[in-house]
């Protein structure tokens, strides 16, 4: 069992242009339950939704990630594909920025090198993922995978990564909040485009990439939280916020160290960093939400 999701905690949208973005491993819970089958079977209970083939070519969106993670996974061990049924149990939200793709292909990829008596290390599942993501989407940046894979705080930058060792110190004290505000109303690539038509971007970006700078020697949770609020606004300037977004960080404001949306925005979740307010603060947010989840990071 992967117990693994990520947030970004700066600099979404700017790592697209080379700046770099920080990302953090949680510990929202996902599962995947393999066994012999007569069809090919996958069960997921969040969507409450069961698909039944007789083989691998079956388009189905949903399941897409799954069926190309059987096709990749066999095909690079040489295995000849098998009935098998895939019971996947996740509470990560979906399509709102914290990684239920590539969660989910993770846990699948190492319950079935279980089932097969595979060795898989951690930098053939970052491989095997990130392909599974690529062929799925058509591009994907590794961060979703890489950090979901390695787990800790990660700095990403021109599609690459490094462990931010020193940043992991300060950031396993910190108690955070998933504040997942409203269903996204658009898709990451469609909101990538539209801040793309921004002829103010870059000087956004070289805002946000100077608040990630600093965010890596922080050793403080006030002024973590002041960076997390500073990054917020910034990313309303690109219009990815959302008015639901904006009155969840204002209550942030006043009962937790401070919060921004994660991810590329269109509604989707906050990320709140807590202090002892957290009552209050759940109390007064929780009208405004969809769900809660209060999460550490996994290094
Ligand atoms: O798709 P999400 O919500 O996990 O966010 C992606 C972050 C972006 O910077 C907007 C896009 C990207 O590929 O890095």
């Amino acid at each position: 069992m992967v117990m693994v999701a990520k947030v970004i905690l700066f600099g979404e949208h700017a790592v697209v242009y080379g700046y770099r973005a920080i990302s953090m491993a949680i510990n929202l819970n996902t599962s995947v339950k393999v066994e012999k089958a007569d069809k090919f079977i996958i069960y997921s209970e969040n969507l409450n939704k069961t698909l039944v083939s007789d083989n691998l070519e079956c388009n189905d969106r949903d399941f897409s990630y799954i069926i190309n993670t059987l096709k990749i996974f066999f095909n690079n061990f040489n295995i000849e594909p098998e009935y098998l049924k895939l019971s996947i149990y996740s509470e990560i939200p979906v399509s709102c920025g914290l990684g239920s793709s590539a969660s989910v292909i993770i846990e699948t990829l190492k319950s079935l090198s279980n089932f097969y008596n595979i060795e898989l290390d951690k930098n053939d599942i970052f491989k095997l993922a990130y392909e599974v993501e690529r062929i799925t989407q058509g591009k994907a940046s590794i961060t979703d995978t890489a950090t979901i894979t390695y787990g800790g705080v990660l700095e990403i930058k021109d599609n690459k990564f490094r462990k931010l060792n020193d940043l992991n110190d300060f950031i396993k004290e910190c108690d955070f909040l998933i504040a997942y505000v409203e269903k996204r109303n658009k898709k990451t690539a469609d909101l990538v485009k539209e801040v793309s038509n921004l002829d103010y971007k870059d000087e956004i970006f070289k805002e946000i990439d100077k608040i990630a700078k600093e965010a890596i020697k922080v050793n403080d949770k006030k002024e973590f939280g002041e960076l997390l609020l500073k990054n917020h606004e910034l990313l309303k300037k690109l219009n990815i916020s959302t008015n639901k977004i904006d009155k969840v960080i204002d209550i942030a404001k006043k009962y937790s160290y401070g919060a921004k949306i994660t991810g590329a925005g269109g509604g989707g979740c906050v990320i709140i960093l807590l202090n002892d307010n957290w009552k209050e603060l759940i109390k007064r947010i929780k009208n405004h939400v969809i769900s809660l989840y209060p999460c550490k990071v996994i290094l």
